[in-house]
């Protein structure tokens, strides 16, 4: 059974040894470059909002690169999406042995001398309306709204980090937005943090210093290649736009794992048994606006009605009041594991997508 959700998110779990081989991280990340940047993962402009808050974001040198996803997983991917440590450490936090890992990717940003957006939500999945087949604002939205906690399927997220540099850290907000948020910064490498980022804002923090700059003009085709030895370049349309050395990119992996309360709900949502259709949906938010006397268009085609999705966006989604940081460093490590067996069932179908 899962543990229930004390509010307003699960405490995370450090992990001071996040992999034991990590120098596999970079071999994978010059193995599957060029990266592109991660606004090619949003729909619209209005998508980007509803998942990552109001503050528009230009496309910066923050890159990724998906390595499991619902789709497909890149070769030699296995020491990461099973790796132990963070299915252990997610059975521990969602008190459930049932963990299922799906998706991995990697972020890699450089010279982003500012925090990356307001502090965010990841996108969460529920029985019947996964990113399988709905967009993942709408699930952004559902999470953030709390009407749909009966159908949740719990997603573990451990985020990891393979850098040298004592910026770009980690701000999180375990004791919720209105709260002092935590930093994880300046001995970053080969740690991670194990979370419910459904429900536990985070950011990213800058990453190299303001007077040095940012790159601009990027667009969605700026490609971050791998040049061989330790060099790499940013390009566009086969120009270079700017040359580094791998030690100046901060990377950070993402690891996600389903966490079933039991068998049942397994099956419920590999199988969408009894699960939530569209209008189920659109009906219980028409049910939560009118009653808070919210007033809007019933939208003929909800997946695609940018004034519906700006509707949801403003009635549900928000981002942390409070951004200084007064509260300890970072969670302390785990107690050792007990003997309870844990039981980590890999998917024979990954599925998701990745946030
Ligand atoms: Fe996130």
């Amino acid at each position: 059974m899962l543990g229930a959700v004390p509010a307003p998110c699960r405490a995370p779990i450090f992990l001071p040894d996040a992999l034991e081989r990590p120098a596999l991280v970079r071999e994978l990340l010059e193995r599957t470059a060029p990266h592109f940047p991660v606004q090619r993962y949003f729909k619209s402009g209005a998508e980007m909002r509803a998942q990552s808050g109001p503050a528009a974001l230009i496309i910066a040198p923050n890159f990724r690169a998906d390595w499991a996803t619902a789709d497909s997983r890149v070769e030699g991917i296995e020491f990461f999406l099973e790796n132990p440590r963070f299915i252990q450490a997610a059975a521990r936090l969602f008190e459930s042995d049932l963990v299922r890992p799906w998706g991995v990717y990697s972020n890699i940003t450089w010279q982003l001398p500012f925090d990356q957006g307001g502090g965010h939500t990841d996108v969460p999945a529920f029985v019947g309306v996964d990113r399988r087949r709905y967009p993942t604002w709408l699930l952004s939205v559902m999470g953030h709204s709390r009407l749909f906690e009966k159908e949740r399927v719990e997603i573990a997220t451990a985020v990891a980090w393979f850098y040298r540099g004592k910026d770009g850290g980690f701000s999180y907000w375990p004791d919720g937005p209105d709260r002092p948020p935590r930093l994880h910064e300046g001995d970053l490498f080969n740690t991670a943090i194990m979370g419910d980022n459904d429900r536990m804002y985070h950011r990213v923090r800058p990453v190299g210093a303001r007077k040095d700059g940012m790159l601009s003009g990027m667009t969605l085709e700026t490609r971050l290649e791998y040049d061989g030895g330790d060099d790499w370049a940013i390009r566009e349309a086969g120009e270079t736009r700017a040359r580094m050395r791998f030690d100046a990119l901060r990377i950070s992996v993402s690891w996600k794992g389903y966490v079933y309360r039991d068998a049942e709900q397994r099956r419920r949502h590999e199988s969408e048994v009894g699960a939530l259709d569209l209008d189920q949906v659109v009906d219980r938010f028409d049910s939560d606006l009118t009653a808070r006397g919210i007033r809007f268009q019933a939208p003929a085609d909800p997946l695609h009605d940018e004034a519906f999705v700006e509707v949801l966006t403003h009635a549900y989604v928000r981002e942390p009041t409070v951004l200084a940081v007064t509260a300890p460093a970072q969670p302390a490590p785990p107690p050792p594991l007990g003997s309870a067996s844990l039981r980590a069932s890999l998917a024979s179908k990954p599925e998701g997508g990745s946030s």
